[in-house]
């Protein structure tokens, strides 16, 4: 079977032929269908996030699948079913407790508890099959056989904006404003979810794109407010449009965690998301150190999603708008064609690689 995979040492993705896996006592064999590509698998190829596995000169790519269960295998499983696999799978010798009580997403990074496959110390599922742990499959709907690879990044943000919210639980709330810092597509699908939420009356969106651009019609297509960060850093955002209620930077440019305290209103809280490098900055330490507190303001950092996320976002993918899902998905392509599905042009929002097609049972 083909599989899409970075070797040690290269720079882009390469189809090789792997044998197809055999699925372990407990596991399943999924055929996959799409595998979403993201700024993750971007940083993951250029080796600036994750890592092979143990031993391995090369890894299978993709953390955004939806696929087909083959083989169930004795488990619960039923073949035919359209799942969405997690993308933290349990590591050999590691705490276990965290799966099973489906808060993998909340194990510290590097203790050993797991991996991410397709990102750090295990396989991807940029394959045409896959096995999986039975747990980590959660189903979709059949309708979503063709977008269900979506699901995963907007678990990503559905976890974030849960955190952000139970940061603030302790008081009455009432958002109105949110800003969004970056506009790549866990950007987007996060002022997707944002604009189907009755709460939030004004959206921005901040990128350092000129029109025209697709991004941006995005943005326009959402009534959003896009904010160019070369005109209107995101410290001058409260003052050049108003302070913002919440947050959600996914730009993984380090400023912007630090002046995102800025650009909140009193009450407000920042999601963080994006991974950036080591990069060393002034940062006017009192100032943000007196705002957060004289302000009750909250930053929250969140990674990865579990189950209940990836269901909920199976939800939210079935309410968001057909058009914004058209828009924000600008190819998907074969194995063969992995420069275009691995392309970071301007023209280009979220790709897909299609490893099978689905077949209604
Ligand atoms: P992406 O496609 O690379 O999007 C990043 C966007 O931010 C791009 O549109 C980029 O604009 C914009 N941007 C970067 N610096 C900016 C600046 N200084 N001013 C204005 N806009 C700026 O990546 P993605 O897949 O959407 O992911 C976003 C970030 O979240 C990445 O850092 C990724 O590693 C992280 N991430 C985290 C999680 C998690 O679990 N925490 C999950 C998924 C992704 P241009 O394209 O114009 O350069
Ligand atoms: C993935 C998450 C993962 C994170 C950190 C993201 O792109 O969607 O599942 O935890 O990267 O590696
Ligand atoms: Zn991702």
């Amino acid at each position: 079977m083909r599989a899409v995979v970075v070797r040690r040492g290269e720079r882009e993705p390469t189809v090789v032929e792997q044998p197809r896996p055999e699925p372990a006592p407990d596991e399943a064999l999924v055929r996959m269908l799409r595998v979403g590509v993201d700024g993750t698998d971007r940083e993951v190829v250029r080796g600036a996030h994750g890592g092979f596995p143990s031993g391995a000169d090369e890894m299978v790519l993709g953390h955004e699948a939806v696929g087909v269960v083959a083989d169930a295998n004795g488990t619960d499983l039923t073949e035919g079913a359209v799942v969405v696999p997690t993308v933290r799978t349990p590591a050999a010798g590691g705490d276990r407790s965290w799966f099973e009580r489906d808060e993998a997403d909340m194990a510290p990074w590097g203790s050993g508890d797991f991996h991410e496959r397709g990102i750090a110390g295990a396989d991807g599922y940029m394959a045409e099959y896959v096995a999986c742990p039975a747990p980590s499959l959660v189903r979709l709907p059949p309708e979503q056989a063709g977008d269900g690879f979506l699901v995963e990044p907007l678990s990503i943000a559905v976890k974030a904006l849960e955190h952000a919210e139970a940061a603030r639980s302790a008081f009455d709330w009432q958002p109105e404003s949110a800003m969004v810092l970056g506009n790549g597509s866990l950007g987007l699908l996060a002022l997707g979810l944002l604009d189907a939420d009755s709460r939030f009356d004004r959206l921005y969106c901040l990128g350092r794109r000129d029109r025209p651009d697709p991004t941006l019609d995005v943005v326009d297509g959402l009534g959003a407010t896009y904010v160019d960060s070369r005109e209107t850093p995101v410290e001058t955002v409260a003052d050049v449009h108003e302070p913002m209620d919440l947050v959600f930077e996914a730009t993984g440019y380090a400023r912007h965690a630090v002046e995102t305290v800025h650009a909140l209103a009193a009450g407000g809280v920042g999601a963080l998301l994006g991974v950036p490098e080591d990069w060393q900055f002034e940062v006017e330490g009192g100032h943000l150190h007196r705002e957060l507190v004289l302000n009750n303001k909250a930053l929250v950092g969140s990674v990865n999603s579990n189950r209940r996320h990836l269901a909920a976002a199976s939800s939210r993918l079935a309410s968001l708008p057909g058009w914004l899902v058209d828009r924000v998905v600008t190819g998907v392509y074969p194995p063969d064609q992995l420069d275009a599905a691995f392309t970071d042009d301007d023209t280009t929002i979220k790709t897909a690689v299609e490893l099978n097609e689905y077949e209604e049972r």
